[in-house]
C-alpha cells in the first residue's frame, strides 16, 4: 500500500509511522510527504529519513484554485492508494477529494464531530469535557467532517494545560493511526471502498 503523507507541521505523528514501517511492523510505502509551507519539521524529518517531500506554498499562489490545482498534481503523481492527511492544517477542494474518493485519510485531536477545526486541543478544554480524544475518519471537503474509522477516548486531567493534553493525545493518535493503516493495508484495497464505510464501526 502506497500512501502520501500530507503535513502543516512537526509531523510527529508521521515520525512514529515512518519508525513503525522502519521496524518492519507496518506494510506501507510512503511514496512521498508533502506540506503546504516551506521550513516545516514535519518535511525535515521525511528528508532525514530518505523519504521524497515536496512543498506546494499555499502562499507562493495568486489563487485558492491554482493552489488547489497544483496541490492535486503534486499528490497525483505518486498515485498513491491513500492519502493520509497528519496534521495538515488545510481544507482540500472538491477536486481532490474526488480524485482520492474513499482514500483521504484525515487525523484530529478529538472526538469528532465534536471540537472540530484547527484547536481540536483547546476548545474541547476550554468547554470543561472531561473526556476527549482522537479520530481518524475519511476526510472529505468539510472541517474533520466525512466517515469515522475509528476513536480513542482519553481523559482529561484537572491540570491539564493545552500542551499537556495534546501531547497524550498524539499519544494515543499515533497509536490510532498506525492500527487504522494496517487494517486499510490488509483490506480489500483502495478505491472499492471497504468495510470501515459500510459498518460505520469503531475498530477499536
Ligand atoms: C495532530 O494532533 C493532528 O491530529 C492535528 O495536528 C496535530 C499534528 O501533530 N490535526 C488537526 O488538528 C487537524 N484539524 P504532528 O504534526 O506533531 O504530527
Amino acid at each position: 500500500m502506497r500512501i502520501v503523507v500530507l503535513v502543516s507541521g512537526t509531523g510527529s505523528n508521521l515520525q512514529a509511522v515512518i519508525d513503525d514501517i522502519g521496524a518492519g511492523h507496518l506494510p506501507v510505502e510512503i511514496a512521498a510527504v508533502g506540506a503546504d509551507r516551506p521550513g516545516t519539521l514535519g518535511v525535515a524529518r521525511s528528508a532525514a529519513a530518505g523519504l521524497e517531500t515536496f512543498v506546494v506554498d499555499f502562499k507562493a499562489f495568486a489563487t485558492r484554485g491554482e493552489w488547489d490545482a497544483a496541490l492535486l498534481a503534486a499528490v497525483a503523481r505518486y498515485a498513491p492508494d491513500y492519502v493520509i492527511s497528519s496534521g495538515f492544517m488545510r481544507i482540500v477542494a472538491a477536486d481532490f477529494i474526488d480524485a482520492f474518493p474513499g482514500r483521504y485519510v484525515n487525523t484530529h485531536p478529538a472526538l469528532l464531530p465534536a471540537f472540530p477545526g484547527a484547536h481540536g486541543v483547546r476548545d474541547a478544554l476550554e468547554y470543561g469535557v472531561k473526556v476527549t480524544g482522537c479520530t481518524v475518519h475519511f476526510a472529505d471537503a468539510g472541517v474533520d467532517t466525512g466517515p469515522i474509522i475509528a476513536q480513542t477516548a482519553v481523559a482529561v486531567l484537572p491540570e491539564d494545560t493545552e500542551e499537556s493534553l495534546h501531547e497524550r493525545i498524539k499519544l494515543a493518535e499515533r497509536t490510532l493511526l498506525i492500527q487504522v493503516l494496517a487494517e486499510l493495508a490488509s483490506g480489500p484495497g483502495p478505491g472499492r471502498g471497504n468495510k470501515h464505510q459500510d459498518d460505520g464501526g469503531n475498530h477499536q
